[in-house]
């Protein structure tokens, strides 16, 4: 039996700059999509494949994100007093359990193999889950829960990938497709952001990943790569040498919320998904794009 996933890590110390001035006071993580933040969508996808407790990794800046995941005793406190139960029933459902967080702060922005490597210590001797919180995968079965899926088969590490356009692939990190099937199969090499028409395939490592604590070492060791980061691609790299890496070609469709059109996008896909919006939404939309062009 493989041993369980039962941790994830949330990397949310980056600066947000695309999206200032917005985040000049707030994290970028807690923009909102409809009327959650970011960070709550991939909270709920992590909980929902079964993780117990969650790892994020801060920065400078970032108190409001602990300050989501706690009570809020004046607010619950004024809903109850006005009946307004299913507004309480609900930020009582989002909240994870007593002791099921914890934060360390990533002092510097080295890059994403460095802020992996920042909660070395809270992860442990254990495989663990890591999910890019600009990474929304709208669908019906939650993307990580369709990669412990895969893990329990196969063990060993496993990433979530998508096809792009060979154009776009400079923009990511890109695996190499073995043996297996059209959903899951073996991964023969990874590069990030490879040069134009370099690319091993057209299949992009989406933000979400299963991963053996074997990585932490090589991260320790890791010099910076590209754009002068600790890249969490080039240990996985080494990685490789010893362990297997699983691809997973999920079911759902992404949105880039570190761009503004994929957090635009990503608000639209989310409103017109949500019942109790939806209808009055398209109509406004429609108007919208009637009168826009
Ligand atoms: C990071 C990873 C890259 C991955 C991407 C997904 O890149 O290094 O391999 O494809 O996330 O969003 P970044 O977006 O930090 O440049």
């Amino acid at each position: 039996m493989n041993p369980p996933i039962r941790k994830a890590v949330f990397p949310v110390a980056g600066l947000g700059t695309r999206f200032l001035p917005a985040t000049k006071a707030m994290p970028k993580e807690m923009l909102t999509v409809v009327d959650r933040p970011l960070i709550q969508y991939v909270v709920d996808e992590a909980r929902e494949a079964g993780i117990e407790h969650f790892v994020f990794v801060t920065g400078r800046n970032k108190t409001v994100i602990e300050d989501h995941f706690d009570v809020q005793v004046e607010l619950e406190l004024t809903l109850n007093e006005r009946g307004k139960t299913i507004a309480l029933e609900e930020l009582r459902r989002d909240m994870p359990l007593p002791g099921q967080t914890s934060y360390t702060r990533q002092q510097a922005p080295l890059g994403l193999g460095h802020a992996v490597l920042c909660a070395r210590e809270l992860i442990g001797n254990e495989p663990f889950a890591l999910l890019l919180p600009d990474v929304l995968i709208q669908g019906e079965k939650g993307c990580l829960a369709q990669m412990i899926e895969a893990y329990n088969a196969s063990g060993g590490n496993v990433i979530a990938v998508e096809e792009t356009e060979p154009e776009k692939t400079s923009s990511y990190g890109v695996v190499g497709v073995g043996e297996g099937d059209d959903r899951v199969f073996s991964i023969t090499e990874m590069v990030e952001k490879p040069e134009p028409g370099t690319a091993p395939s057209n299949l992009i490592i989406t933000g979400r990943y299963i991963l053996q604590p074997e990585i932490f070492p090589l991260l320790l060791r890791q010099e910076r790569g590209t754009g002068g980061e600790i890249q969490l691609t080039d240990a996985m790299i080494q990685l490789m040498k010893t362990q297997p890496f699983t691809g997973v070609r999920f079911e759902g469709r992404t949105f880039d919320c570190g761009s503004k059109s994929g957090f635009l996008a990503a608000n639209v896909a989310y409103a017109l998904a949500r019942p109790d919006i939806a209808p009055a939404f398209r109509d406004e939309l429609r108007r919208i794009i009637m009168t826009a062009s």
